[in-house]
């Protein structure tokens, strides 16, 4: 016997009922499912974190290693940019460190080769942003974060650390 579907929810046959909800539920189930899928994103990758110490093997004076130097706590791979940054370039003082004053400032005294940046005036400031967006964000891939950005004073993660957005670069998984 054929049993239609108006029949089916009609029906007051246990069995029926039983099967009717087993339906409902795997049905159910599975909608929700997709829909926490697409709400919860799985996280994003893992971020690569360097020490002042790390960072600096990547100063250039290794031929095979690749050059890499910070601007406010993210590390950039700048090795495309030897003839700046390479051994005996002109701007080798910047890398393998996080140099944020010395850009800031347009300065290569030893003094500004830091992420300090106390006391900059907002000129200064102006033309770190401009660099670091117009000229190292389009120009080099992010490698990383120096602790200091991805880690709070007392070690701990920062709650607020967010990876800077570079889709024109396709970052090969380091890990
Ligand atoms: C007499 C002084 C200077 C001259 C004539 C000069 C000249 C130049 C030139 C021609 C470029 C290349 C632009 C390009 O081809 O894209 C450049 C880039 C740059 N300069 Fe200077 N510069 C001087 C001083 C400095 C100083 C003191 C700093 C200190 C931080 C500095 C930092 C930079 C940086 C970060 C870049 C970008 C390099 C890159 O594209 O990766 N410059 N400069």
């Amino acid at each position: 016997m054929r049993v239609s579907c108006i029949e089916l929810v009609q029906t007051k046959d246990p069995t029926m009922i039983a099967a009717q909800m087993c339906v409902t539920f795997v049905l159910l189930s599975l909608t929700l499912a997709e829909e926490v899928k697409l709400k919860y994103k799985p996280a994003r990758k893992p971020v690569r974190l360097f020490t002042d110490e790390e960072l600096r093997r990547y100063d250039g004076s290794e031929e095979e290693l690749p050059i890499y130097m910070a601007v406010k706590g993210v590390v950039f791979d700048v090795s495309k940019g030897k003839e700046f940054y390479g051994k005996d370039a002109p701007y080798n003082a910047l890398v393998g460190r996080d140099s944020t004053r010395a850009v800031a400032k347009m300065s290569l005294d030893p003094a500004d080769l830091t992420s300090d940046i106390t006391g900059l005036t907002k000129e200064e400031l102006d033309s770190l942003e401009t660099v670091f967006k117009d000229t190292y964000k389009k120009k080099y891939p992010i490698v990383g974060y120096t602790a200091s950005r991805i880690l709070s004073a007392d070690g701990s993660p920062n709650q607020d650390f967010k990876p800077e957005d570079q889709p024109h670069f396709q970052i090969k998984d380091e890990f």
